[in-house]
């Protein structure tokens, strides 16, 4: 019986994984091979020729892309390039309705700050970690030691600016890897489709399936003459990839081989059950609360007007998505019994610590014990953290409000006229999407329960004016609130720091607004009380981290581990394949556009089916990408993702792209903590539905006559 279940625990289970590039040779590349892989390591990641790893890229700040012509075209999704598509968007030029797409190449749009990041190489600096700390070190002067070596390796490594260099630990601080990155700085917009293509089914679609989302953007890299990376210029031309993917569109069938090969963000597979605990049963549900009963107002207003509804769009996603992924996080964790796993697996470990041999050789006894009183003092200051991001700062005025205590710290006139022009600027910003409505129920709808719940050692004493002074009617404090503060009122906060001179008149009148008041009093906790305790608890986790990784390993020695995501390149894979998620329920692999008309409901927002769209369907006009009279739009797979895999390419088996990954099912969210082979489902979309949108939709004939395709 004792066997069996440290045998179960063992095994590793199949598709779960995100792998290092550089180690596939080592660990991976022979299961993917036997899984029905055709390539080898090599042509996945190679420094001696070019590989698959050259034709992927950071996108922006957290998403992947892949290119797919040799001159430089890339494909994202529409939710990665929306900021880039919407900052373009004008009431004359909306391409967020209508979509985007340049005919010729002197039209591709020009992004401020849009970046694409490719991996040079990356390489192994663990020795060189482990020779500059030693154990006796505590947590701080580790790090020092290491921040110290990390700055003179990446000094060396960038070539004078050539490079940029990222050095990341792994398996929780027991291994490290350098990353020599070039960063290609002229990135244009090419073709976005209308929101209703790219966004079809908005927020009540998102994280599930059946998903008929065509979330796909385009845009290209350029360089310079030498194929440099340069600052966006006229003259730059279109950038000559090392390496560019071949589009298969040959079509997909249950079972066959997926590979997706990008840039997952965070995972925390070994967590203990405390953490689990923690995350599941006090952390989510407040999270959960707090931010639905800001999407409940958000919506409310949305649905009574057009323009409320196009400025809080972006909000509203933002808010809408992890709240979302919670929800599904907790039903997955408890659904697998995710605690109760981890306990039992503590267990077996508390036993195996114990014995004779072991405690000869390794000092693990108490670790968990140590865990135990760690999450017990971490707990109330997690959920502190969280009233204050999910409740305070979730009111806009109050955290607009954050920015301006540089009125206070600006020393020096010209500090002071820096700071107004920022603030001004930062104003200005704001009020183009700012609604005080929602913001005052917003207030009343999250401090009424941070006033109530608030762990009492970190309660910042202003919540208690409540009670004090409001009988306990949130709205009535907020009505207070939004009456008298300068923060959700445009002319008087502007006229207000332009007038800021440093007076003591003027910093009262700051200082005793109820919104800073709110914020400063806020703020003032966590420096006060939190800050410091805060840090030592999180280098305290971080040794026991360290510390149960290397026990893990030793005590599961038969587990093929891979590390948590840290924002690197990884490889996962698995297959296209149908699923269970409920009884009496089965998610097909594939959907198609049949399913996109049957949701179409001129009625909702989500579900406009653009009349071209229609067209198309109707006639059936599906050029070549059809298939059997369908017109393919996404599939599911069991590859293991996470945020940040967005965009990424989904492979087959001979390395070419079938698809672009842009979401997990519901009920795989969990899989940031606890993977299940049997629900865990990515969601891509299938490279021939960007394909018909493209040649049917825009008529970008250009576009496909450049593209890569496979022979077959
Ligand atoms: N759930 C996907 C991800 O985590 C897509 C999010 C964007 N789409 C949306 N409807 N909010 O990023
Ligand atoms: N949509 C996510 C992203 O932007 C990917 C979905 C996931 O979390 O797996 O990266």
């Amino acid at each position: 019986m004792l066997m069996v279940s440290i045998i179960g625990l063992r095994t590793m289970r199949a598709d779960e994984g995100m792998w290092v590039p550089l180690l596939l040779h080592k660990y991976t590349i022979d299961d993917m091979q036997k899984k029905g892989f055709k390539l080898t390591a090599e042509d996945i990641y190679s420094i001696n020729k070019a590989s698959l790893k050259d034709a992927v890229m950071i996108f922006g700040g957290g998403c992947t892309a892949e290119l797919i012509s040799e001159q430089g075209l890339i494909i994202t999704n529409h939710h990665c390039g929306y900021g880039a598509i919407q900052h373009h968007s004008s009431l004359e030029h909306d391409y967020l309705t209508n979509g985007f797409y340049a005919p010729k190449m002197g039209d591709e749009l020009e992004n401020q700050n849009l970046t694409v990041t490719f991996l040079v190489r990356m390489e192994d600096v663990t020795d060189k970690v482990m020779a500059v700390i030693d154990p006796k070190m505590t947590e701080n002067q580790r790090n020092s030691a290491i921040n110290k070596l990390i700055a003179d390796l990446s000094m060396a490594a960038s070539e004078e600016g050539k490079y940029n260099v990222a050095i990341k630990p792994f398996f929780n601080g027991n291994q490290y890897f350098m990353f020599i990155q070039k960063v290609y700085r002229d990135v244009r917009l090419v073709l976005a489709p209308p929101s209703a293509i790219g966004k079809f089914g908005g927020d009540t679609d998102n994280w599930m399936w059946p998903r008929h989302t065509g979330d796909f953007s385009v845009f290209r890299i350029y360089a310079d003459n030498n194929n440099e990376p340069s600052e966006f210029n006229v003259e730059n031309r279109p950038y000559k990839p090392i390496k560019s993917f071949e589009v298969s569109t040959k079509g997909i069938k249950e079972g066959d081989f997926t590979m997706v090969f990008g840039y997952p963000g965070r995972t925390q597979q070994y967590l203990t059950s405390f953490a689990v605990r923690m995350i599941s049963e006090i952390q989510n549900p407040v999270r959960i609360v707090l931010r639905q009963n800001r999407i409940d107002i958000m919506s409310k207003y949305m649905n009574e007007s057009d323009l409320i509804r196009i400025q809080y769009a972006a909000k509203y996603a933002r808010v809408s998505n992890a709240w979302k992924k919670w929800i599904g996080e907790n039903r997955g964790l408890k659904r697998l019994n995710a605690i109760e796993k981890k306990e039992e697996l503590e267990k077996e470990f508390e036993k195996w610590a114990n014995s004779k041999q072991v405690k000869k050789k390794y000092d693990y006894v108490g670790i968990l014990n140590e865990y135990k009183q760690l999450y017990t003092e971490l707990s109330p200051i997690n959920l502190t953290l969280d009233y204050i991001f999910e409740a305070a700062f979730a009111v806009e005025i109050i955290n607009l409000s954050r920015s301006f205590t540089a009125l206070l710290d600006a020393t020096g006139e010209n500090a002071l006229l820096g700071a107004k022009k920022r603030l001004n600027a930062a104003a200005d910003a704001f009020f183009k999407d700012y609604n005080a409505d929602i913001d005052k129920e917003t207030f009343a709808a999250v401090f009424a329960p941070y006033a109530l719940n608030a762990p009492t050692e970190y309660r910042p004493d202003v919540l208690n004016v409540l009670n004090t002074e409001f009988g306990g009617d949130a709205m009535q404090w907020a009505k207070y609130v939004f009456d008298k503060t300068i923060f959700s009122k445009k002319d008087e906060l502007i006229k207000f720091v332009e007038e800021f001179d440093g007076s003591e008149q003027k910093i009262q009148m700051l200082v005793s607004d109820p919104a800073f008041e709110i914020m400063e009093s806020v703020v003032n906790i966590y420096n006060d009380k939190i800050r410091i305790k805060q840090m030592a608890l999180e280098a305290k986790e971080d040794s026991l981290d360290r510390i149960w990784m290397q026990a893990l390993m030793n005590f599961q020695t038969d587990r093929n581990f891979y590390p948590d995501a840290n924002s690197t390149l990884r490889v996962s894979y698995g297959k296209i394949e149908s699923a269970y998620p409920y009884n009496g329920v089965k998610y097909l692999f594939q959907t198609t556009l049949e399913g996109y008309m049957e949701k179409d409901n001129p009625e909702i927002y989500d579900y406009r089916v653009p009349e071209k769209l229609k067209e198309l369907y109707l006639a059936k006009d599906y050029g070549k990408w059809g298939e059997n009279g369908q017109m393919p739009v996404a599939f599911i797979a069991t590859n293991h993702t996470t945020g940040g895999n967005s965009g990424s390419p989904v492979l087959n088996a001979n390395g070419q792209l079938i698809g672009v990954n842009f979401d997990r099912s519901w009920e795989s969210t969990m899989s940031d903590i606890m993977f299940d082979p049997e629900q865990c489902r990515n969601i891509s979309l299938d490279i021939r539905f960007a394909l018909f949108i493209m040649e049917k939709y825009f008529g970008a004939e250009r576009l496909i006559n450049e593209i890569n395709f496979a022979k077959e």
